[in-house]
C-alpha cells in the first residue's frame, strides 16, 4: 500500500525558484510549508494549503525549530527542496575584496542552511518511511566565472553534500539530489546584473547569447526538475546533478 503524500518543506519559497516549486506543488494538490526570511506574496498562501514560518536557514537552531512545528503541525514530511540562497555578488566583488561579511554569508545561506534542513528534514523523515530532499546548487559548481568565488564553493559543496547524503540516507528510504540551474530570470539575477550596470534586455541578450538553447532561464523551468526529482517519478534516482541551463555548460 502507498502511504498518503506527506507536506514538502521548500526554503526560499516566497521568492523565484522556490516560489515555482511552492505553485508547482500546489497545482499537484500538495501541502506545502514555507521557510524564508520574507513572507511569501499574500496570492501564494490564499488557499490555505501552504503554511509560511518566517524562518533564518543560517540558523541551525531556529531551522530544527521550525521543522518540528511544521511535523507538528501537518504531519509527514516527505519532501524538502532547499532553494534559499543569496547571489555571488558582482565580478567587482571578487578576490582580494575583502568582503569577508559577504564571503561567510554566501556560504552560510547557500551551502550550511542547506546542510542544516537537510539534517532536520532526514530525522523527521526517516521516522515516517523516507523522503524525497533536493538541494539547488548552481551551474558554477563546474564552471568558472569571475568574481564568483566563494557562491562557486558554497555550490560545489552542494554537489559534494548530495552525494554523501545520498549513500548515507539511502537505507532511510531517502533520496537526495541537486539542481544546477544555469541564468534564471530571478530577482536574485536582477540584484546581480544590476549591480554590473546592465539592463534586464541587456542581460536576456547576453546570457541568451551564452546558451545554446538561445533563451535565459525561467524559474519554473528549474521547478519542473525539482517536482520531478520530489516525485515517485525519480524513484530510482539518487545522488545525482542535474544540470537545468539550456546546454550553458556543454556549448
Ligand atoms: N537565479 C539564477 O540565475 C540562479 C542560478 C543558479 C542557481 N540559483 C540558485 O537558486 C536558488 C534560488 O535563487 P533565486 O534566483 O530564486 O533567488 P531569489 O532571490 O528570487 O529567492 C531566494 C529566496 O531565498 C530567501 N532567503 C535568502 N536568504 C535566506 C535565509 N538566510 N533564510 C531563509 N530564506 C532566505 C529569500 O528571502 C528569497 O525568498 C538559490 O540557491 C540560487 O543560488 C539561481
Amino acid at each position: 500500500m502507498t502511504a498518503e503524500p506527506g507536506t514538502t518543506i521548500v526554503s526560499g519559497g516566497s521568492s523565484g525558484i522556490g516560489r515555482a516549486v511552492v505553485e508547482g506543488l500546489q497545482g499537484r494538490g500538495r501541502s506545502v510549508a514555507i521557510l524564508d526570511i520574507h513572507p511569501p506574496p499574500d496570492d501564494l498562501l490564499a488557499n490555505g494549503q501552504v503554511l509560511f514560518l518566517e524562518c533564518d536557514t543560517t540558523d541551525p537552531a531556529a531551522v530544527h525549530e521550525a521543522v518540528a512545528h511544521v511535523a507538528n503541525q501537518v504531519g509527514r514530511i516527505d519532501g524538502l527542496a532547499t532553494c534559499a540562497g543569496i547571489g555571488g555578488a558582482s565580478a567587482r566583488q571578487g578576490i582580494g575584496s575583502s568582503q569577508w561579511d559577504r564571503v561567510k554569508a554566501i556560504v552560510n545561506v547557500n551551502l550550511l542552511g542547506s546542510y542544516w534542513l537537510l539534517e532536520s528534514c532526514a530525522v523527521a523523515m526517516a521516522g515516517g518511511g523516507g523522503g524525497s530532499i533536493v538541494l539547488v546548487g548552481s551551474v558554477l559548481s563546474r564552471k568558472g566565472m569571475a568574481g564568483m568565488s566563494a557562491y562557486s564553493a558554497a555550490k560545489g559543496g552542494i554537489e559534494g553534500l548530495t552525494r554523501s547524503a545520498a549513500v548515507e540516507l539511502a537505507d532511510r528510504g531517502i533520496r537526495v539530489n541537486c539542481v544546477l540551474p544555469g541564468p534564471i530570470l530571478t530577482p536574485m539575477s536582477r540584484t546581480g546584473f544590476e549591480a554590473d550596470g546592465l539592463s534586464v534586455e541587456q542581460w536576456i541578450e547576453r546570457m541568451a547569447r551564452s546558451v545554446p538553447l538561445s533563451r535565459v532561464g525561467m524559474p519554473e523551468d528549474v521547478a519542473a526538475v525539482v517536482l520531478f526529482l520530489l516525485d515517485e517519478a525519480s524513484g530510482y534516482m539518487t545522488g545525482a546533478s542535474l544540470m537545468v541551463d539550456g546546454g550553458a555548460n556543454v556549448g
